[in-house]
C-alpha cells in the first residue's frame, strides 16, 4: 500500500508514467472511450479547508473511473468535534479504499496516513499541495513535452504550492528560481533539498529572466485570511505581469494553481493573456489525478 502526501513519494519515472497514463486516457475519453479501472471503489474526501477544484475533480475523477466520492465536512463529522486523527483513520479506513484529505497542519495527514489502512492522498496540507503540481506537470508535458533541463520561476509567497515545486524541481529536473519578500521564502531545509537547482533570486525580474514557465500564487493563503492587508502591502512589488513576463523566455507560458485575485499576484492582463494556461491546468486536476487514483486504488495497483 503507498500514500501520495508529497510528490517525493513517488519516482521521477513514476510521476512521467503516471502523466502518461493521464493524457492517454484524456485522449480516449475525448474519443468516447471511457476507462472504468476503480468499479465498486470508495473514496473518502476529508475536507478541513475550503475547495471548488479539489473537491470537483476527485469526485467527478471517481466518478468516471467507475466508484464513488464521500464528502466529509468537520462540521457535520466528528472531526471538528475533537474526535483524534488516528481514531478517525482507524474507523473511516475500515470502510473505504481511499482516503483524500485537506487541512492545516502537514502532520495531521501524516498521522491519518500512520493509522489508515488504506491509501491516504495529500489534498493540500499548509506545508504541500502534490496534486496541483501533478496538473501543473501534465500541462507542461501536453504543451511542451519533458520539462527536464527547463527553467522555472516562481514569484510571489514561499508556500505550500512553492514547497511541492521544490519538490517538483527535484523530481523533475528543471531549475527553480524563486523571488518572495524577505521573510517569506520558503522553507530552509526544503529549500536545500533542491541543491542548486534550487536558488532564491534577488528580485522578480531576475527570477523571471529567460524563464519557460512563470508560476505565481495568493499571497494570502488558506488560513491566512487575517494577514491579506498586511501582505498585500509586503507583496506589491512582487505581482506577476506584462513587465515581469516581458523578462521571461518569448514563449514562456504562465500558470497559477488558482484561485487568483486579478490586481494582486497578478494583473488581469496576463491570467487572461494567450500566455496563460490556467483553464488547462484546472481541468488537468481531474487528469492526472485519475492517474493517481488507478495507482492508489486500483486492484492491478499497475498503470
Ligand atoms: N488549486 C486548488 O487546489 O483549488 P481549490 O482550492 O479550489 O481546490
Ligand atoms: N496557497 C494556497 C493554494 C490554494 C489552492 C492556499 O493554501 O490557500
Amino acid at each position: 500500500m503507498r500514500h501520495f502526501l508529497s510528490l517525493l513519494d513517488f519516482t521521477g519515472d513514476e510521476l512521467r508514467a503516471l502523466i502518461a497514463h493521464a493524457i492517454g486516457v484524456k485522449t480516449g475519453l475525448q474519443q468516447g472511450r471511457p476507462h472504468q479501472p476503480l468499479t465498486g471503489k470508495l473514496l473518502a474526501m476529508i475536507f478541513e479547508k475550503s475547495s471548488t477544484r479539489t473537491r470537483v475533480s476527485f469526485e467527478a475523477g471517481m466518478h468516471q473511473l467507475g466508484g464513488h466520492a464521500m464528502f466529509l465536512s468537520p462540521r457535520d463529522s466528528h472531526l471538528g468535534r475533537g474526535e483524534p486523527i488516528e481514531d478517525s483513520a482507524r474507523v473511516i479506513s475500515s470502510m473505504v479504499d481511499g482516503i483524500l484529505i485537506r487541512t492545516f497542519g502537514h502532520d495531521r495527514i501524516t498521522t491519518l496516513a500512520e493509522h489508515s489502512r488504506v491509501p491516504v492522498i495529500n489534498g493540500l496540507s499548509d506545508l504541500l499541495h502534490p496534486c496541483q503540481l501533478l496538473a501543473d506537470m501534465m500541462t507542461w508535458f501536453e504543451l511542451r513535452g519533458d520539462i527536464d533541463g527547463a527553467t522555472v520561476a516562481w514569484i510571489g509567497d514561499g508556500n505550500n504550492m512553492c514547497h511541492s515545486y521544490i519538490n517538483a524541481a527535484i523530481r523533475f529536473g528543471f531549475s527553480l528560481r524563486i523571488a518572495c519578500p524577505a521573510g517569506h521564502s520558503p522553507d530552509a531545509s526544503l529549500l536545500a533539498s533542491g541543491g542548486e537547482r534550487v536558488q532564491l533570486s534577488a528580485s522578480p525580474a531576475e527570477a523571471a529572466t529567460a524563464a519557460d514557465l512563470v508560476v505565481t500564487d495568493v499571497w494570502a493563503s488558506m488560513g491566512q485570511e487575517d494577514e491579506q492587508q498586511q501582505r498585500s502591502e509586503i507583496f506589491s512589488e512582487f505581482q506577476v505581469n506584462r513587465e515581469i513576463m516581458a523578462h521571461a523566455n518569448r514563449d514562456a507560458l504562465f500558470m497559477h494553481c488558482l484561485p487568483a485575485h486579478r490586481g494582486e499576484e497578478v494583473t488581469a492582463e496576463v491570467l487572461d493573456g494567450p500566455r496563460s494556461v490556467v483553464w488547462q491546468e484546472a481541468e488537468n486536476r481531474l487528469h492526472a489525478q485519475k492517474a493517481l487514483l488507478e495507482i492508489l486504488l486500483s486492484d492491478s495497483g499497475v498503470v
